[in-house]
């Protein structure tokens, strides 16, 4: 029996050679054996609402994204994920479903979505569909029979009868919990005279995972899109989708003050020991992903995946991949490099501490992920700075793992400027005009940028549902696509990159701050060339002395790709000991 492959051998053996050297720098081994799809995806976001817009009416569409597939194949990306294309009141554009088994009537029909399937399928490209089990819309049947207390679903939510004042005498919530999107959690209604939780918007009431009928609902969710032929699922907002228990008089606990913030109304003003982060909820990941095996084991075909979003700490997200004895997700998100910078400015010091943070708490022979945007955060370019977005293209393309783009950081898309008057997105309303800026992700959700003309290319309409961003008459995929050097043209060539060369999806990954602003990673395999990311984060021009870094590198390495801001050629050979870098300029070389 032939236990190694002649790769994964050599490896295992430099591995020890490493470990005999003891080095210095982070280095994080990686198995040499074949890899599934999805531990080197590519996977990219669709927000359809702004992506492609097919009948004109200014609201992004299904057979919009079928025409733009093509785009998806020369992107070379194997994955997309679509944000809820499911029938609902659009409280939440979509993150509030009112029927989880059919397609949302702007957004097209079941035929539509076979039609896409279809289509991709040509292309070999994969569709990962949203899946948001925490909540329903209060427009849902589920909802309207719980409110009327319906056999089968009485229990279908969070409901309580709230508490007495001692002093007024008035009925209250059952606690003090805040919603994300500012206020208290609890609604009352009236018909039922009872209390439902909401973690999001009023319109969003919990369903209830300690009911039976629930879970084997959802779960049913998950096998009639499968039926449908999608290769995963994203699932949204998983933190908040258990409770603590309530004590033995049905009271639950309220929250106590975090000294985060003034605002009584923000969600942060109060802790969320009782309301997030519950062990049942990795448990419940943990089902789903025996759906999703038992799937495969039955009716053939790829992996079908799970992705998890969590913005939790740590000790709880790495929970979600599973563990020795049972598997769970197969990547919880790792949002960690636009975490770490929304708190603290973009440095090398910075992007290591991001990537420490994943790589030191992901339990062994798991994959990573990087992801630098998404329609809840402001956009990549607007955050990190138009002039860095390619340097982060290709840190999530050169690190180990998967890498998540969202659409139009491929083109350095920068937000849109709402006007309090334009903003729809709920947790923005439920602010006001002073502080609304704080809290809107309208900004991101702008219509993708095709062209330079009207519309840019998105809607034949004459208005479009968000306003599209000002910087479209340059920044659009028809423009990148004709210049000779583009954003674009960079993303390509890193996608292809990290698609051709084995060093990229199974070397060894070591990384450093080489200065303040320099940061540097190298992955390497033995038999085969090395690969080099240097950038330069900093607004000077600097030098610096690869060989501090790795005394192995040669003395000079070849430039494969290059940032914008770079004025070198591709195929130019570079002195390892003495290379200049300017103010946002990012490298990938290669020691051949
Ligand atoms: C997730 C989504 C966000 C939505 C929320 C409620 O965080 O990404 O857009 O508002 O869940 O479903
Ligand atoms: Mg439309």
């Amino acid at each position: 029996m032939i236990l190694f492959s002649k790769n994964a051998f050599t490896a295992a053996l430099s591995l020890l050679a490493l470990a005999a050297l003891g080095q210095a720098c982070k280095d994080t081994a990686a198995t040499a054996s074949s890899k599934d799809w999805w531990e080197t995806a590519q996977f990219y976001q669709i927000y359809p609402r702004s992506f492609m817009d097919s009948d004109g009416d200014g609201i992004g569409d299904l057979n919009g994204i079928t025409s733009k597939l093509e785009y998806l194949k020369d992107l070379g990306v194997t994955a997309a994920w679509l944000s809820p294309i499911f029938k609902s009141p659009m409280v939440d554009f979509g993150y509030d479903i009112s029927d989880f088994f059919d397609i949302q009537p702007e957004y097209g029909t079941l035929d539509d979505f076979r039609a896409l399937i279809k289509k991709a399928n040509e292309l070999d490209l994969k569709i990962i569909l949203d899946f948001v089990p925490n909540h329903s819309s209060n427009e849902s049947d589920w909802f309207k029979k719980s409110v009327k207390r319906e056999r089968g679903y009485e229990d279908y939510y969070v409901w309580h009868d709230g508490k007495i004042n001692a002093e007024t005498g008035k009925r209250e919530p059952p606690t003090n919990w805040l919603q994300y999107f500012r206020g208290s959690a609890w609604e009352w209604v009236e018909e039922r005279q009872q209390y439902y939780l909401h973690q999001f918007a009023v319109q969003q009431p919990d369903l209830n995972y300690r009911n039976p009928d629930v879970v084997a609902q959802m779960k049913r969710v998950l096998r009639y899109w499968l039926n449908e032929g999608v290769a995963g699922f994203r699932c949204d907002a998983l933190p908040p989708l258990f409770e603590v228990l309530p004590d033995s008089q049905g009271q639950y606990p309220d929250e106590v003050l975090s000294g985060a913030t003034e605002d009584a109304a923000d969600r942060d003003y109060l802790t969320t020991t009782y309301i997030e982060n519950q062990p049942e909820t990795i448990d419940m990941v943990y089902q789903w992903r025996e759906v999703l095996d038992d799937y495969q084991r039955i009716y053939g075909g790829n992996s079908r995946v799970l992705l998890i979003e969590t913005y939790s700490p740590a000790w709880f997200t790495m929970q979600f991949y599973g563990n020795q004895s049972v598997n769970g997700a197969h990547l919880p998100f790792n949002f960690n490099l636009i975490t770490v910078m929304e708190e603290s400015p973009l440095s090398a010091a910075n992007v290591k501490k991001a990537i420490d943070l994943w790589l030191n708490n992901m339990p062994a022979g798991r994959t990573a992920n990087w992801v630098l945007g998404n329609h809840d955060k402001r956009r990549a370019a607007s955050r990190y700075g138009q002039q860095h977005i390619d340097a982060m293209n290709m840190l999530i393309m050169i690190l180990p793992g998967a890498s998540v783009t969202y659409q139009g950081e491929e083109l350095a898309m920068t937000d849109g400027e709402i006007s309090w008057q334009d903003t729809v997105d709920p947790w923005a309303c439920n602010s006001n005009a002073d502080i609304y800026e704080k809290y809107t992700r309208d900004p991101a959700r702008t219509p993708f940028q095709w062209t330079s003309g009207t519309n840019a290319g998105f809607s034949t309409g004459p208005t479009t549902w968000l306003p599209l961003a000002g910087d479209y008459a340059t920044i659009n995929v028809a423009s990148e696509s004709a210049a000779q050097r583009s954003h674009l043209h960079i993303y390509k060539a890193l996608v292809e990159l990290r698609k051709s060369v084995k060093t990229l999806q199974n070397g060894y990954t070591k990384y450093q701050a080489l200065t303040e602003d320099v940061f540097v990673v190298k992955r390497s395999l033995s038999g085969a060339a090395s690969i080099v990311y240097v950038s330069n984060f900093g607004s000077k021009e600097v030098t610096v002395n690869l060989q501090e870094f790795d005394k192995t590198l040669p003395a000079s390495l070849e430039l494969l790709i290059r940032s914008l801001a770079s004025t070198r050629l591709e195929g130019a050979s570079l002195a390892t000991h003495e290379l200049n870098l300017l103010p946002g300029e990012a490298l990938v070389l290669s020691t051949e």
